[in-house]
Protein backbone atom coordinates (compact mmCIF):
# COMPACT_ATOMS: atom_id res chain seq x y z
CA UNK A 1 0.00 0.00 0.00
CA UNK A 2 1.35 3.42 -1.26
CA UNK A 3 0.61 6.25 1.55
CA UNK A 4 0.61 9.99 0.91
CA UNK A 5 -0.47 12.83 3.21
CA UNK A 6 -1.93 15.61 2.01
CA UNK A 7 -2.58 18.61 4.10
CA UNK A 8 -5.72 20.53 3.25
CA UNK A 9 -5.97 24.30 3.67
CA UNK A 10 -9.92 25.18 2.37
CA UNK A 11 -9.47 28.94 3.09
CA UNK A 12 -11.68 30.85 2.67
CA UNK A 13 -15.46 31.58 0.46
CA UNK A 14 -15.52 28.89 -2.44
CA UNK A 15 -12.06 27.34 -0.89
CA UNK A 16 -13.99 25.38 1.38
CA UNK A 17 -16.66 24.16 -0.85
CA UNK A 18 -14.28 23.07 -3.90
CA UNK A 19 -11.50 21.55 -1.64
CA UNK A 20 -14.45 19.53 0.16
CA UNK A 21 -15.48 18.06 -3.64
CA UNK A 22 -11.89 17.55 -4.46
CA UNK A 23 -11.51 15.49 -1.63
CA UNK A 24 -14.67 13.39 -2.41
CA UNK A 25 -13.19 12.72 -6.07
CA UNK A 26 -9.90 11.83 -4.39
CA UNK A 27 -11.23 9.40 -1.93
CA UNK A 28 -13.39 8.01 -4.87
CA UNK A 29 -10.06 7.29 -6.57
CA UNK A 30 -8.21 5.58 -3.76
CA UNK A 31 -11.21 3.38 -3.59
CA UNK A 32 -11.18 2.22 -7.33
CA UNK A 33 -7.14 1.45 -7.26
CA UNK A 34 -7.16 -0.14 -4.15
CA UNK A 35 -3.61 0.21 -3.71
CA UNK A 36 -3.19 3.66 -2.80
CA UNK A 37 -4.03 5.89 0.49
CA UNK A 38 -4.32 9.18 1.10
CA UNK A 39 -4.32 10.58 4.68
CA UNK A 40 -6.41 13.89 4.70
CA UNK A 41 -5.39 16.41 7.51
CA UNK A 42 -7.45 19.61 7.35
CA UNK A 43 -6.02 23.01 8.86
CA UNK A 44 -8.61 26.00 9.69
CA UNK A 45 -5.97 28.62 8.56
CA UNK A 46 -8.12 31.37 6.85
CA UNK A 47 -9.64 35.18 7.16
CA UNK A 48 -11.73 33.46 9.85
CA UNK A 49 -8.53 32.13 11.67
CA UNK A 50 -7.13 36.17 11.18
CA UNK A 51 -9.70 37.58 13.02
CA UNK A 52 -9.56 34.88 15.55
CA UNK A 53 -5.58 34.67 16.49
CA UNK A 54 -4.46 37.47 14.75
CA UNK A 55 -2.63 35.07 12.23
CA UNK A 56 -2.97 33.58 9.46
CA UNK A 57 -1.19 30.57 10.25
CA UNK A 58 0.60 29.42 13.35
CA UNK A 59 3.91 30.84 14.18
CA UNK A 60 5.39 27.44 13.18
CA UNK A 61 3.05 27.13 10.70
CA UNK A 62 5.25 25.74 8.04
CA UNK A 63 6.90 22.96 10.71
CA UNK A 64 3.46 22.02 10.89
CA UNK A 65 3.04 21.41 7.05
CA UNK A 66 6.45 19.78 7.07
CA UNK A 67 5.97 16.12 7.04
CA UNK A 68 3.52 16.13 4.26
CA UNK A 69 3.59 14.43 1.51
CA UNK A 70 1.78 17.93 -0.32
CA UNK A 71 -0.19 20.60 0.36
CA UNK A 72 -3.81 20.60 -1.28
CA UNK A 73 -4.89 24.85 -0.68
CA UNK A 74 -8.06 26.34 -1.85
CA UNK A 75 -8.18 30.35 -1.52
CA UNK A 76 -7.69 32.75 0.90
CA UNK A 77 -8.81 36.36 1.45
CA UNK A 78 -12.13 37.53 2.46
CA UNK A 79 -13.38 41.19 3.02
CA UNK A 80 -12.67 42.52 6.32
CA UNK A 81 -9.17 41.56 6.22
CA UNK A 82 -6.42 43.29 3.91
CA UNK A 83 -5.76 41.33 0.45
CA UNK A 84 -1.74 41.86 1.38
CA UNK A 85 -2.38 40.28 5.12
CA UNK A 86 -3.85 37.14 3.91
CA UNK A 87 -1.68 36.49 0.90
CA UNK A 88 1.93 38.17 2.50
CA UNK A 89 1.01 36.05 5.89
CA UNK A 90 -0.35 32.40 4.55
CA UNK A 91 0.70 32.05 0.50
CA UNK A 92 3.57 33.79 0.19
CA UNK A 93 5.91 32.19 3.28
CA UNK A 94 4.54 28.72 2.33
CA UNK A 95 5.78 29.42 -1.26
CA UNK A 96 9.21 31.13 -0.12
CA UNK A 97 9.74 28.87 3.16
CA UNK A 98 9.53 25.73 1.20
CA UNK A 99 11.40 26.95 -1.97
CA UNK A 100 8.27 26.47 -4.41
CA UNK A 101 9.93 28.19 -7.10
CA UNK A 102 8.21 26.41 -9.90
CA UNK A 103 4.67 27.71 -10.46
CA UNK A 104 3.36 25.58 -13.15
CA UNK A 105 0.30 26.39 -14.95
CA UNK A 106 -1.52 24.17 -17.79
CA UNK A 107 -3.28 26.69 -20.63
CA UNK A 108 -5.18 23.94 -22.31
CA UNK A 109 -8.81 24.08 -23.60
CA UNK A 110 -10.53 20.87 -22.50
CA UNK A 111 -12.94 18.86 -24.25
CA UNK A 112 -16.05 20.17 -24.38
CA UNK A 113 -15.65 23.94 -23.65
CA UNK A 114 -15.14 26.41 -25.79
CA UNK A 115 -12.86 29.91 -25.75
CA UNK A 116 -13.88 33.47 -26.00
CA UNK A 117 -11.20 33.49 -28.34
CA UNK A 118 -11.47 32.60 -31.85
CA UNK A 119 -8.30 30.59 -32.10
CA UNK A 120 -8.79 27.64 -30.32
CA UNK A 121 -6.08 25.51 -30.55
CA UNK A 122 -5.10 25.79 -27.30
CA UNK A 123 -2.80 24.33 -25.16
CA UNK A 124 0.32 25.26 -23.60
CA UNK A 125 2.07 25.63 -19.98
CA UNK A 126 3.20 29.15 -18.63
CA UNK A 127 6.10 28.58 -16.23
CA UNK A 128 6.40 31.15 -13.37
CA UNK A 129 9.10 32.15 -11.11
CA UNK A 130 7.45 31.58 -7.74
CA UNK A 131 10.07 32.75 -5.32
CA UNK A 132 11.76 36.31 -5.85
CA UNK A 133 11.67 38.81 -8.32
CA UNK A 134 9.08 41.78 -8.18
CA UNK A 135 6.69 39.72 -5.32
CA UNK A 136 10.17 39.57 -2.64
CA UNK A 137 8.17 42.08 -0.81
CA UNK A 138 10.76 44.67 -0.37
CA UNK A 139 11.20 48.40 -0.56
CA UNK A 140 10.71 51.46 1.34
CA UNK A 141 8.76 55.05 1.66
CA UNK A 142 10.43 58.38 1.90
CA UNK A 143 8.92 61.40 3.19
CA UNK A 144 5.52 59.69 4.11
CA UNK A 145 2.82 61.94 3.45
CA UNK A 146 4.26 64.57 2.37
CA UNK A 147 4.08 66.33 -1.34
CA UNK A 148 7.15 64.50 -1.74
CA UNK A 149 6.18 61.29 -0.68
CA UNK A 150 8.09 58.41 -2.77
CA UNK A 151 7.92 54.86 -2.63
CA UNK A 152 10.12 52.10 -4.02
CA UNK A 153 8.94 48.57 -4.59
CA UNK A 154 11.66 46.79 -5.55
CA UNK A 155 12.36 43.90 -7.62
CA UNK A 156 15.21 41.29 -6.71
CA UNK A 157 16.22 38.56 -9.90
CA UNK A 158 19.35 36.78 -8.44
CA UNK A 159 21.45 34.63 -10.57
CA UNK A 160 20.56 31.38 -8.84
CA UNK A 161 16.68 32.14 -8.96
CA UNK A 162 16.79 33.04 -12.67
CA UNK A 163 18.81 30.44 -14.01
CA UNK A 164 17.08 27.37 -12.13
CA UNK A 165 13.26 28.68 -13.36
CA UNK A 166 14.88 29.00 -16.65
CA UNK A 167 16.25 25.86 -16.76
CA UNK A 168 13.20 23.90 -15.40
CA UNK A 169 11.38 25.27 -18.50
CA UNK A 170 13.41 23.66 -21.09
CA UNK A 171 13.39 20.54 -18.53
CA UNK A 172 9.57 20.50 -18.79
CA UNK A 173 9.66 21.03 -22.75
CA UNK A 174 12.40 18.31 -22.95
CA UNK A 175 9.85 15.73 -20.20
CA UNK A 176 6.86 16.33 -22.75
CA UNK A 177 8.60 16.34 -26.04
CA UNK A 178 8.02 19.79 -26.63
CA UNK A 179 10.15 22.15 -28.58
CA UNK A 180 9.57 25.46 -28.19
CA UNK A 181 10.59 27.77 -25.43
CA UNK A 182 9.22 31.63 -25.07
CA UNK A 183 10.33 33.96 -22.98
CA UNK A 184 8.40 36.93 -21.92
CA UNK A 185 10.37 39.82 -21.45
CA UNK A 186 10.04 43.55 -21.57
CA UNK A 187 13.88 44.69 -21.15
CA UNK A 188 13.60 47.21 -23.33
CA UNK A 189 12.00 49.42 -20.28
CA UNK A 190 13.22 47.64 -17.35
CA UNK A 191 16.92 48.10 -17.90
CA UNK A 192 18.63 46.62 -14.95
CA UNK A 193 15.55 43.41 -14.07
CA UNK A 194 14.61 41.73 -17.66
CA UNK A 195 17.60 43.18 -19.63
CA UNK A 196 19.40 40.53 -16.90
CA UNK A 197 16.70 38.31 -17.40
CA UNK A 198 17.61 38.34 -20.96
CA UNK A 199 21.03 37.40 -20.37
CA UNK A 200 20.34 34.46 -18.38
CA UNK A 201 17.93 33.51 -20.60
CA UNK A 202 20.42 33.48 -24.04
CA UNK A 203 23.01 31.81 -22.07
CA UNK A 204 20.56 29.02 -21.03
CA UNK A 205 19.04 29.04 -24.59
CA UNK A 206 22.56 28.47 -26.28
CA UNK A 207 22.74 24.99 -24.42
CA UNK A 208 19.93 23.81 -25.64
CA UNK A 209 20.15 24.70 -29.56
CA UNK A 210 17.74 21.30 -29.98
CA UNK A 211 14.75 23.64 -28.98
CA UNK A 212 13.54 26.92 -30.80
CA UNK A 213 13.91 29.87 -28.18
CA UNK A 214 12.30 32.93 -28.61
CA UNK A 215 11.95 35.90 -26.47
CA UNK A 216 8.95 38.64 -26.89
CA UNK A 217 8.12 41.87 -25.03
CA UNK A 218 5.59 41.38 -22.11
CA UNK A 219 2.51 43.61 -23.99
CA UNK A 220 3.27 41.54 -27.18
CA UNK A 221 3.51 38.36 -25.65
CA UNK A 222 -0.18 39.37 -24.40
CA UNK A 223 -1.76 40.31 -27.63
CA UNK A 224 0.09 37.03 -29.10
CA UNK A 225 -1.70 34.97 -26.64
CA UNK A 226 -4.89 35.79 -28.27
CA UNK A 227 -4.28 36.36 -31.63
CA UNK A 228 -1.78 32.59 -31.75
CA UNK A 229 -1.84 30.44 -28.82
CA UNK A 230 -1.47 27.16 -31.20
CA UNK A 231 2.46 28.84 -31.87
CA UNK A 232 3.19 28.40 -27.78
CA UNK A 233 4.11 25.18 -26.14
CA UNK A 234 6.45 26.52 -23.14
CA UNK A 235 6.50 30.30 -21.68
CA UNK A 236 8.82 31.13 -19.31
CA UNK A 237 8.07 34.28 -17.30
CA UNK A 238 9.22 35.81 -13.96
CA UNK A 239 6.64 36.29 -10.80
CA UNK A 240 4.74 39.52 -11.90
CA UNK A 241 4.75 38.54 -15.65
CA UNK A 242 3.70 34.94 -15.23
CA UNK A 243 0.59 36.11 -12.69
CA UNK A 244 -0.83 38.14 -15.49
CA UNK A 245 -0.13 35.97 -18.26
CA UNK A 246 -1.88 33.06 -16.31
CA UNK A 247 -4.91 35.05 -15.53
CA UNK A 248 -5.41 35.53 -19.39
CA UNK A 249 -4.40 32.41 -20.31
CA UNK A 250 -7.34 31.00 -17.61
CA UNK A 251 -10.11 33.20 -19.14
CA UNK A 252 -9.11 31.98 -22.68
CA UNK A 253 -10.08 29.07 -21.49
CA UNK A 254 -13.95 30.35 -20.29
CA UNK A 255 -13.48 30.78 -17.02
CA UNK A 256 -10.99 31.42 -14.50
CA UNK A 257 -13.08 28.39 -12.09
CA UNK A 258 -11.01 26.10 -14.32
CA UNK A 259 -7.34 26.76 -13.99
CA UNK A 260 -5.11 24.77 -11.84
CA UNK A 261 -1.71 25.55 -10.68
CA UNK A 262 0.89 23.54 -9.02
CA UNK A 263 3.63 25.45 -6.78
CA UNK A 264 6.52 22.97 -7.14
CA UNK A 265 9.66 22.46 -5.24
CA UNK A 266 10.73 20.57 -8.09
CA UNK A 267 14.02 18.83 -5.38
CA UNK A 268 11.56 17.33 -3.49
CA UNK A 269 13.16 18.77 -0.56
CA UNK A 270 10.04 20.24 1.08
CA UNK A 271 6.43 19.58 0.07
CA UNK A 272 4.71 20.74 -2.92
CA UNK A 273 1.37 23.01 -2.88
CA UNK A 274 -1.44 22.40 -5.42
CA UNK A 275 -4.68 25.15 -5.82
CA UNK A 276 -6.96 26.42 -8.40
CA UNK A 277 -5.90 29.72 -9.76
CA UNK A 278 -9.01 31.21 -8.54
CA UNK A 279 -9.71 33.18 -5.30
CA UNK A 280 -12.45 32.85 -2.96
CA UNK A 281 -14.62 34.21 -4.66
CA UNK A 282 -16.99 36.54 -2.27
CA UNK A 283 -19.98 37.40 -4.80
CA UNK A 284 -20.84 33.53 -5.15
CA UNK A 285 -19.43 32.13 -1.80
CA UNK A 286 -22.20 30.12 -0.28
CA UNK A 287 -24.08 29.98 -2.93
CA UNK A 288 -23.17 26.58 -3.63
CA UNK A 289 -22.05 27.25 -7.21
CA UNK A 290 -18.40 27.42 -7.55
CA UNK A 291 -17.02 25.52 -10.46
CA UNK A 292 -14.79 22.77 -8.84
CA UNK A 293 -12.95 22.23 -11.74
CA UNK A 294 -10.34 24.05 -11.58
CA UNK A 295 -9.08 22.35 -8.20
CA UNK A 296 -10.19 18.78 -9.55
CA UNK A 297 -7.20 19.54 -12.23
CA UNK A 298 -4.98 21.05 -9.38
CA UNK A 299 -5.50 17.11 -7.69
CA UNK A 300 -4.62 16.03 -11.02
CA UNK A 301 -1.79 17.73 -11.09
CA UNK A 302 -0.67 16.40 -7.67
CA UNK A 303 -1.32 12.99 -8.39
CA UNK A 304 1.22 12.87 -11.36
CA UNK A 305 3.23 14.64 -8.72
CA UNK A 306 3.04 11.58 -6.88
CA UNK A 307 3.76 9.66 -10.26
CA UNK A 308 -0.11 8.26 -9.99
CA UNK A 309 -0.12 8.84 -13.97
CA UNK A 310 -2.91 6.46 -13.99
CA UNK A 311 -4.90 8.05 -11.31
CA UNK A 312 -4.42 11.20 -12.50
CA UNK A 313 -5.20 9.84 -16.47
CA UNK A 314 -8.38 8.87 -15.01
CA UNK A 315 -9.62 12.09 -13.33
CA UNK A 316 -8.88 14.13 -16.44
CA UNK A 317 -10.95 11.72 -18.57
CA UNK A 318 -14.12 12.13 -15.73
CA UNK A 319 -13.48 15.42 -16.19
CA UNK A 320 -13.81 16.17 -19.78
CA UNK A 321 -16.38 13.46 -19.92
CA UNK A 322 -18.90 14.94 -17.78
CA UNK A 323 -17.63 18.93 -19.84
CA UNK A 324 -18.27 16.80 -23.31
CA UNK A 325 -22.00 15.53 -22.47
CA UNK A 326 -22.77 19.01 -21.27
CA UNK A 327 -25.75 19.05 -19.32
CA UNK A 328 -24.06 19.50 -16.12
CA UNK A 329 -21.98 22.70 -15.41
CA UNK A 330 -21.20 25.21 -13.56
CA UNK A 331 -23.03 28.79 -13.92
CA UNK A 332 -19.49 30.30 -15.06
CA UNK A 333 -19.56 28.06 -18.03
CA UNK A 334 -23.45 28.20 -18.51
CA UNK A 335 -24.68 25.78 -16.54
CA UNK A 336 -26.67 25.68 -13.93
CA UNK A 337 -25.67 22.85 -11.73
CA UNK A 338 -23.99 23.25 -8.38
CA UNK A 339 -20.82 22.87 -7.13
CA UNK A 340 -21.89 19.08 -5.46
CA UNK A 341 -23.47 17.92 -8.37
CA UNK A 342 -20.72 18.52 -10.69
CA UNK A 343 -18.52 16.60 -8.17
CA UNK A 344 -21.26 13.95 -8.53
CA UNK A 345 -21.42 13.78 -11.85
CA UNK A 346 -17.32 13.55 -12.08
CA UNK A 347 -17.75 10.83 -9.28
CA UNK A 348 -20.36 8.84 -11.89
CA UNK A 349 -18.14 8.72 -14.78
CA UNK A 350 -14.98 7.71 -13.08
P1 LIG B 1 -11.75 35.55 -7.62
O1 LIG B 1 -10.99 34.58 -8.43
O2 LIG B 1 -12.12 35.14 -6.26
O3 LIG B 1 -13.08 35.97 -8.40
C1 LIG B 1 -13.08 36.61 -9.66
C2 LIG B 1 -14.42 36.33 -10.37
O4 LIG B 1 -14.43 34.99 -10.85
C3 LIG B 1 -15.63 36.45 -9.45
O5 LIG B 1 -16.70 36.99 -10.19
C4 LIG B 1 -15.92 35.03 -9.04
O6 LIG B 1 -17.27 34.78 -8.75
C5 LIG B 1 -15.49 34.24 -10.28
N1 LIG B 1 -14.97 32.92 -9.90
C6 LIG B 1 -13.77 32.66 -9.32
N2 LIG B 1 -13.63 31.35 -9.11
C7 LIG B 1 -14.76 30.76 -9.56
C8 LIG B 1 -15.21 29.40 -9.60
N3 LIG B 1 -14.46 28.37 -9.13
N4 LIG B 1 -16.43 29.16 -10.12
C9 LIG B 1 -17.18 30.15 -10.58
N5 LIG B 1 -16.81 31.45 -10.58
C10 LIG B 1 -15.61 31.74 -10.06
O7 LIG B 1 -10.85 36.88 -7.58
P2 LIG B 1 -11.09 38.24 -6.75
O8 LIG B 1 -12.53 38.57 -6.71
O9 LIG B 1 -10.11 39.19 -7.31
O10 LIG B 1 -10.57 37.91 -5.29
C11 LIG B 1 -11.41 37.51 -4.22
C12 LIG B 1 -10.53 37.18 -3.01
O11 LIG B 1 -9.73 36.04 -3.30
C13 LIG B 1 -9.58 38.28 -2.63
O12 LIG B 1 -9.52 38.34 -1.22
C14 LIG B 1 -8.26 37.84 -3.21
O13 LIG B 1 -7.16 38.34 -2.51
C15 LIG B 1 -8.36 36.35 -3.05
N6 LIG B 1 -7.52 35.59 -4.00
C16 LIG B 1 -6.89 34.49 -3.51
C17 LIG B 1 -6.13 33.70 -4.34
C18 LIG B 1 -5.50 32.48 -3.77
O14 LIG B 1 -5.79 32.09 -2.67
N7 LIG B 1 -4.60 31.83 -4.48
C19 LIG B 1 -6.00 34.00 -5.76
C20 LIG B 1 -6.75 35.14 -6.20
C21 LIG B 1 -7.47 35.91 -5.33
MG1 LIG C 1 -3.06 35.81 -10.11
Amino acid sequence: MQKFTVKLIPGDGIGVDVIREAVRVLKTLEKLHGGVQFEFQELEWSCQYYLKTGRMMPEDGLKILADCDSILLGAVGFPGVPDHVSLRELLLPIRVGFDQYVNLRPVKLLKGLSSPIKNEDIDFVVIRENSEGEYCGKGFVEKENTPDETVHQDSIFTRKGTERIIRYAYEYAKNHQLNKVMSATKSNALNYSMVFWDKVFHEVAAEHKEFESAQMHIDALAGYFIMHPDRLQVVVASNLFGDILTDLGSAMLGSIGISPSANLNPEGKYPSMFEPIHGSAPDIAGKGIANPIGTFWAAAMMLDHFKLYDMSGKLMDAVTDVLAAGAIRTPDIGGKSTTTEVTDAVIAAL
